[in-house]
């Protein structure tokens, strides 16, 4: 759970200025940050509330600020039937805008995006955090001599599950436009001013603006990392490789786990272009994959673009329309933001790392290097087990990181918005907890015991109406997590 902005102060105060990402204050040259501020705010407050004159879901229906904006089974299994994320169930104009069954059991959502002359394909929502890390496109040069990325420069920004999410130009910016059309229409003829209006160009900027804000905005710098438990840090050591080594002309599986060729610093750039990466991995020809057992018709999604092809799928005999490319997330969210994958096939962090071992990403494009060299993956379930650690380990530093930001905030504040925001912080330590202890083996048993400790402290300054006695609270529960990260890591500056 990262950075969500409560709602606008009243008044000069604007609390939220520690949020701004330096994209969205470079984009917005020349803006003072208290303006920027309120833009954000602004964005915050249109995403939570404005349906578009559409069928009564929001942005929020699906990416849940109290969620990492995201959004799973066992989250939806809590709403009432009256949710608009359940539209399809009650209004029979729109019996056809999501697959019920698919929506409750693994949280997918129909989504046209080939066209809606084309059958739609079932994705998972993405989290909506670190987004300035991880929507940059790849530029077209040579790579070890294959010219093997030049098809995304057709997009502004590598958006969605197949990089080739937002209309337009494909920008940040303009994917609200073609999210109102999917997602909000109130009939599916779809048509603007009728089954839904238009964003202005105000509200694109402020939707944009409070996207950035959300979680990183900076990758970290593994190689400044060394983690104090040696279970984590052979997690590191596995992950932090390109390729397979080779010994005597012979490709060795099995010492290297390859991630780092597409997830630099566990994040979502490619060591390579230093871009975001749309890979084939082979995601869509895993055997038995859970979504076509619930529905045997659904269409193979075939990802990036929209070029008809007749070979996919395991059997690969399903038509698809697209190059069978998906676009690369980032890894320090992901203990977070279970299920995984862009069809959630995938139920836990350790399954989804396992998944490398399959036939589906051996035998997949991703499987090479850009110049063509061997990443196979052969992993034994000891070092799964030690990569998960290392990702779980990175989420809680994430979280510790957001929750001390937003809890250093709420001291500066006063009142609902100083609460509003501790509420915040609370959720970030709670799911530093929640990571860690997800793992099952606990490298860092003091550090929990510290965030533990950290979380009964801001409990307790939730209800301490004296500032003073507050703030004295927060600072401790601050130090307390700060202990649990030099438990943790040691970081070289
Ligand atoms: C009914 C659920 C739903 C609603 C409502 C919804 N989204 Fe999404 N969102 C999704 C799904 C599913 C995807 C993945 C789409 C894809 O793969 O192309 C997504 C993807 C995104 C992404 C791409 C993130 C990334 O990391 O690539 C952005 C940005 C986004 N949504 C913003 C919005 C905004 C802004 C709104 C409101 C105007 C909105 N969404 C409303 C379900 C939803
Ligand atoms: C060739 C590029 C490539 C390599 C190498 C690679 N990944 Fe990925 N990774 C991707 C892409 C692309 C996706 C999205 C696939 C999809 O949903 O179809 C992904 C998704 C994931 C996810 C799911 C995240 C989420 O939020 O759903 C995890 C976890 C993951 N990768 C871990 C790893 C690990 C661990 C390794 C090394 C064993 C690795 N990856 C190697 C490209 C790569």
């Amino acid at each position: 759970m990262s950075g969500d902005a409560p709602a606008p102060a009243a008044g000069p105060a604007l609390p939220f200025a520690f949020l701004l990402p330096k994209a969205a204050v470079a984009q917005t040259a020349g803006t003072d940050a208290a303006s920027l501020e309120q833009l954000i705010a602004r964005g915050r407050q249109i995403f939570v509330e404005e349906t578009f004159d559409g069928n009564g879901r929001t942005c929020a229906t699906c990416h849940r600020p109290d969620n990492n904006h995201t959004i799973d089974p066992r989250y939806i299994a809590k709403l009432p039937a009256s949710d608009p994320l359940f539209v399809a169930e009650y209004n029979p104009d729109l019996k056809d805008l999501e697959k019920p069954a698919l929506l409750r059991q693994m949280g997918l959502i129909l989504a046209n995006v080939d066209g809606f002359d084309k059958p739609g394909v079932m994705r998972s929502v993405p989290h909506l955090l670190a987004l300035p890390t991880s929507i940059d496109v790849e530029v077209c040069v040579e790579h070890g001599g294959k010219g093997d990325f030049c098809e995304d420069e057709a997009f502004a920004n590598a958006l969605g599950w197949s990089g080739d999410g937002s209309p337009g130009t494909g920008s940040l910016r303009e994917f609200a436009l073609g999210a109102i059309t999917q997602h909000m229409p109130k009939t599916l003829n779809r048509i603007p001013q009728v089954d839904f209006r238009l964003p202005t160009d105000e509200e694109l900027t402020a939707l944009e603006a409070y996207m950035l804000s959300l979680g990183r905005t900076q990758d970290i710098d593994l190689s400044k990392l060394s983690f104090n438990s040696p279970l984590v840090q052979q997690g590191k050591l596995l992950f932090d490789v390109k390729e397979n080594p080779v010994r005597n002309g012979e490709v060795i599986l099995g010492e290297t786990a390859n991630c780092n060729g597409c997830h630099q610093n566990a994040g979502a750039n490619s060591s390579t272009t230093h871009a975001n990466p749309t890979r084939d991995t082979g995601v869509e020809n895993m055997r038995t994959p859970p979504a076509f057992l619930l529905d045997p018709t659904l269409a193979v999604d075939g990802g990036f673009g929209k070029e008809e092809r007749v070979s996919c799928g395991f059997s690969q005999d399903h038509t698809c329309y697209g190059n069978g490319r998906f676009n690369t997330p980032p890894l320090v969210e992901a203990a977070d933001t279970a299920p995984f994958f862009h069809n959630n096939s995938v139920n836990t962090l350790e399954e989804a790392i396992a998944s490398y071992n399959g036939d589906s990403f051996n035998q997949s494009p991703g499987a090479k290097t850009s110049s063509g060299k061997d990443r196979r993956v052969k992993l034994e379930s000891s070092q799964v087990t030690a990569i998960a650690l290392f990702l779980r380990t990175l989420n809680a530093l994430e979280n510790i990181r957001s929750s001390n930001s937003l809890s250093r905030k709420s001291m500066d504040l006063r009142g609902r918005n100083a609460k509003e925001t501790l509420k915040l912080a609370m959720a970030d330590t709670e799911d530093a907890i929640e990571v860690l202890q997800g793992g099952t083996l606990l490298p860092y048993p003091e550090a929990l015991a510290r965030l533990e400790e950290a979380l009964a402290l801001e409990k307790k300054a939730l209800h301490t109406e004296i500032g003073p006695l507050r703030n004295l609270r927060l600072h401790k529960a601050i130090a307390l997590k700060l202990q649990a990260k030099a438990l943790m890591v040691t970081e070289q500056p």
